[in-house]
């Protein structure tokens, strides 16, 4: 699929294996190949337990894989020390969660100037940049309030806001809508599909949404640390999904 397209995730063969040497050691991912090309949606469905959020976190240089080769936007990083996968993956990814993750007692503006800050970058350009992101998402009024000032929905969009932080070209969101009744998920997909289609940001998408995952490009199925299956979206690019909650991202 979308061979003409630049590999932006390329693994292959990733073993995970927890507590090696000990009585119990366990074996969660069996060899997963999987590439993902610049400028996809893709999400990834499976079972609780099937090796999701390990695989996720692996493609997120947040944990090493115990066998297999991985290469992230032409770097070969299967064999990179750790504070250069802590600078590759700050440059070039913007993770989502499920729970949102925020700084508490902490304002919106801060914690999405958080990871600007870690980069290095300026107070008065992390500001500007915080403000727009914010803006982005739709939730400027609300940029001093912390976050249990905010619902569930809002907390989403600023860890959304925060992601974009250091402008990655790839987000990955484990189950970001999970906590989120659906009408409010709705709103989180679309700004999912905006960052997609109109800044060209790669997404991978881990969902228990079977709804959700249709609109994405392609859909991953995985089954016991093995992916199983691997489709089109069926209702990928339909429209359905622009409710015009937000404006241009860019
Ligand atoms: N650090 C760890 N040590 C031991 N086992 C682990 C560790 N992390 C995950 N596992 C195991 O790996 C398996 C896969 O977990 P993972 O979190 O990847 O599943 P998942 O597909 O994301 O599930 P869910 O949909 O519930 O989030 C589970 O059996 C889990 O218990
Ligand atoms: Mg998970």
């Amino acid at each position: 699929m979308s061979s003409d397209r630049k590999t932006v995730i390329d693994a292959k063969g990733i073993v995970k294996k927890f507590n090696i040497g000990k009585e119990n050691e366990l074996e969660i991912l069996h060899g997963i190949d999987i590439k993902v090309y610049e400028g996809e949606f893709v999400s990834i469905v499976g079972t609780s337990g099937s090796g999701k959020s390990t695989l996720m976190n692996i493609l997120g240089l947040l944990d090493k894989p115990t066998e297999g080769e991985y290469v992230l936007d032409g770097t070969d990083v299967s064999a990179a020390r750790d504070d250069e996968l802590s600078h590759i993956r700050n440059q070039k990814i913007g993770f989502v969660f499920q729970t949102y993750n925020l700084v508490a007692r902490t304002s919106a503006l801060k914690n999405v100037e958080l990871p600007m800050l870690y980069a290095g970058m300026s107070s008065r350009a992390r500001r500007e940049k915080a403000e727009k992101l914010l803006e982005i998402v739709d939730m400027k009024e609300r940029k001093d309030h912390t976050p249990d000032e905010l619902s569930g929905g809002q907390k989403q969009r600023v860890a959304i806001a925060r992601s974009l932080g250091n402008s990655p070209s790839i987000i990955l969101a484990d189950e970001p809508t999970g906590a989120l009744d659906s009408k409010t998920g709705r709103i989180i997909m679309d700004l999912f599909h905006r960052l997609n289609e109109e800044q060209g940001i790669t997404i991978v998408l881990i969902t228990h949404s079977n709804e959700l995952a249709e609109e994405t490009e392609r859909v991953l199925t995985l089954k016991d640390g093995n992916i199983i299956g691997e489709r089109k979206g069926a209702n990928y690019g339909f429209g359905k999904y622009k409710t015009g909650a937000y404006g241009a991202c860019g």
